[in-house]
């Protein structure tokens, strides 16, 4: 999974460039692309879409239902649980408490529509509200369900009162770099992949391409997209040069023919454990993405 592309749930136009857009993952939103008076004709028209057309995408298929404040969350998983979707996607998370309930209504779902039990997996979106953000660490242990964690910085501005989440040179304040590097190690404890929010500029290739590679940097694995000319860029960020992939295949190498010890020297550098995690960690990343042996 490197890219995860937003679509309106109640617009089948973008459903359908969705599906063709090359993203790993599609997310069919009902949530905030769609207006309050529009939930109930979304929920038909993505399902509609889903049962008769996900077999001609490649991408898995996760839905954003509407957060469990709403009282719409119900409504959202009825409509959509008999499509089996690979995923739901919940905002506006608190903690690991919100995935459990969110995970106990979908067992009685899958039940009620003969899917096995733990068949849909959830991505909890864990910045958009302050307590979310201060509990992070809570989505360790929380659900088998849960396949990566992401952060989102428009609703946690909205949430503290901030008025912007950049400064004007374009760099996040405090607040979103606190929530973003709590993504990161929130999704290291838990074991699932972090995913990087959001760039909301969709003409700005360049930009889009510097986000990812820093996200790629500090332990994104991938980025989610808000308009399909952002898929490939996100897919090439993420998926790790041959040039990494060979680094990292030495790396293993080296460690197994030393006959695995705690460290080894690599022309002239230094590599021990966290060296050879590392790359070991970049080959399942390369594996996935259909590189290296
Ligand atoms: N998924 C699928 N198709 C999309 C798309 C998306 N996220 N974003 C744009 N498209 C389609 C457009 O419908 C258009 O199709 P067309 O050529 O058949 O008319 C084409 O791609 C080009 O779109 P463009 O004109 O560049 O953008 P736009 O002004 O139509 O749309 C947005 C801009 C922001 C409204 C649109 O990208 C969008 O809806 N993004 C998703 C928003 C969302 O889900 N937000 C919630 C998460 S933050
Ligand atoms: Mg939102």
């Amino acid at each position: 999974m490197r890219s995860l592309l937003f679509v309106p749930g109640d617009s089948e136009k973008k459903l359908e460039r969705g599906f063709s857009s090359g993203a790993d993952v599609v997310i069919v939103d009902l949530e905030d692309s769609v207006s309050a008076d529009n939930k109930g004709h979304a929920r038909g028209v993505a399902a509609d879409f889903i049962a008769s057309r996900r077999n001609e995408t490649r991408a898995a298929i996760y839905v954003r239902v509407n957060d469990l404040s709403t009282g719409l969350t119900d409504d959202d998983l009825r409509a959509i649980v008999p499509m089996a979707p690979d995923g739901i996607m919940l905002p506006k998370s608190n903690s690991g408490a919100d995935v459990q309930q969110l995970s106990t209504k979908l067992r009685v779902h899958e039940a009620e529509n003969g899917l096995p039990d733990g068949a849909i997996g959830i991505i909890p979106i864990i910045t958009e509200t302050a307590t979310g953000v201060l509990a992070t660490g809570s989505y360790a242990g929380a659900s088998a369900r849960v396949s990566g964690l992401t952060w989102g910085a428009e609703d946690l501005s909205a949430a503290i009162g901030a008025r912007a989440t950049r400064d004007s040179s374009g760099r996040y304040t405090d607040v979103f770099r606190l929530a973003r590097a709590m993504t990161v190690l929130g999704a290291a404890a838990a074991d699932v992949a972090a995913i990087d929010t959001v760039f909301v500029n969709f003409r700005h290739a360049e930009a889009l391409r510097a986000e990812c590679l820093d996200a790629e940097r500090d332990g994104f694995t991938a980025k989610m997209a808000i308009h399909p000319d952002q898929v490939a860029v996100i897919n090439e960020a993420f998926t790790p040069s041959a040039e990494a992939i060979a680094h990292a295949e030495a790396v293993v190498v080296a460690f197994r023919t030393a006959g695995n010890p705690g460290v080894v020297g690599i022309d002239g550098q230094m590599y021990d454990r966290p060296h050879l995690r590392r790359a070991e960690r970049l080959l399942t990343r390369a594996k996935a993405a259909g590189l290296g042996g």
